[in-house]
């Protein structure tokens, strides 16, 4: 173990078959996504009363938030002949009943069916009960809704557990989204996870934008659990900060997602869902209290401007992986990469590189 807590880095990079091969992607549909809880919106987004469709690694899914209820996530798939009960939209809509566009089944927003046209004809026996729409296990988490796509997905705090640990009740001080922004990527999932997990090339790939808040990497303190890994760096300037914290914190998570946590409270989220093996989705959402919101704008395009110095590079490393690159040497600060990796090799039962350790 490393003075810092890292685990000593003699490890190497994943192959870049991991990085480019159709069948190594659907074995992450398979294997990996599915062992993981995905962030979807903030809470913020989806009042009670409102309902918002969204695609999720090819799946439709349909969000809603019955008055008094918990927020609920369901297939967005009509149960008769499954075609879509809401078309994706960027912001929830108000409702009440969800009506099917092709025959008008009409659901509550608590996915039971109210009403079928025509009920007294089908051909068989007929009960509103038996056609529910499909559901999806849903958590609300750090002001987000959150969603598993497979049956039996790692609890959402063993997923999150450096987080937990680091943040405790702060992690649930409730946020509003102050802003947002979504792009897609030229490159493999797993190419912009490692750059956002990449402490190596901040200084010299951002001089002027994420290194400033950063700082110098003398003053970098790293922390490994077993899901979660964290770099925090020195706030010299924290403004008017709540809870005394005095740090800027990053942390890396599984499967694809990062938070950033400022001392005034405020909380970035970046997720990285695959599209292809060659293209991923960008997405960040931009968290904070209410009185925060002026600020949102502003906040938002300083947090654009890293991610388009990223972008470049992170699409010249696909096109370089795509080439048939046998990466280099790990450095030390690309520890949090083989962090992730590890993890990702042990779920995907590839026998390199070992199993990652836990530490604090
Ligand atoms: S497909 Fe929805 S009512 Fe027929
Ligand atoms: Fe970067």
């Amino acid at each position: 173990m490393a003075a810092d807590g890292a685990p000593v880095v003699s490890r190497q990079f994943l192959s870049a078959d991991h990085y480019r091969s159709p069948d190594a992607a659907e074995r992450e549909r398979a294997i990996y996504a599915p062992h993981f809880w995905h962030p979807l919106v903030p809470l913020s987004s989806l009042p009670e009363g409102s309902a918002l469709a969204l695609e999720l690694l090819d799946l439709p899914l349909l969000l809603s938030h019955p008055p008094g209820g918990p927020p609920q996530v369901f297939l967005n798939r009509c149960p008769h002949r499954g075609v879509a009960l809401l078309s994706p939209a960027a912001e929830a809509q108000a409702c009440r009943r969800l009506v099917c566009p092709y025959h008008g089944w009409t659901y509550g927003l608590d996915g039971l069916l109210r009403a079928a046209a025509r009920e007294g004809e089908f051909a068989g026996a007929f009960s509103r009960q038996d056609w529910p729409l499909v559901a999806l296990a849903s958590a609300v988490r750090g002001s987000m809704l959150w969603v598993a796509v497979g049956p039996d997905p790692l609890p959402l705090e063993q997923q999150l557990d450096l987080m937990e640990q680091e943040l405790g009740a702060e992690l649930e001080r409730p946020r509003v989204l102050l802003a947002s922004l979504e792009r897609e990527l030229a490159c493999n999932w797993k190419i912009a996870h490692d750059n956002t997990l990449d402490d190596y090339h901040v200084a010299i790939a951002h001089p002027t934008t994420l290194h400033r808040q950063q700082g110098p990497v003398r003053h970098y303190r790293h922390r490994f659990a077993m899901h979660t890994n964290l770099l925090a760096t020195p706030v010299v300037n924290p403004g008017q900060s709540g809870s005394g914290a005095k740090e800027f914190l990053t942390f890396g998570a599984p499967p694809w997602i990062h938070w950033l946590v400022w001392p005034d409270g405020r909380l970035a989220l970046i997720s990285f869902p695959p599209l292809d093996p060659g293209r991923c989705r960008l997405q960040v959402w931009l968290l904070g209290d209410p009185s925060q919101q002026p600020r949102g704008q502003e906040w938002i395009e300083e947090l654009g401007n890293f991610l388009e110095e990223d972008r470049v590079l992170v699409e010249a490393a696909q096109r370089g992986y795509s080439s048939g690159l046998t990466p280099g040497p790990a450095h030390r600060l690309e520890a949090r990469i083989l962090h992730q990796q590890a993890l990702y090799a042990r779920i995907m039962g590839l026998v390199e590189p070992p199993a990652p350790s836990a530490s604090a």
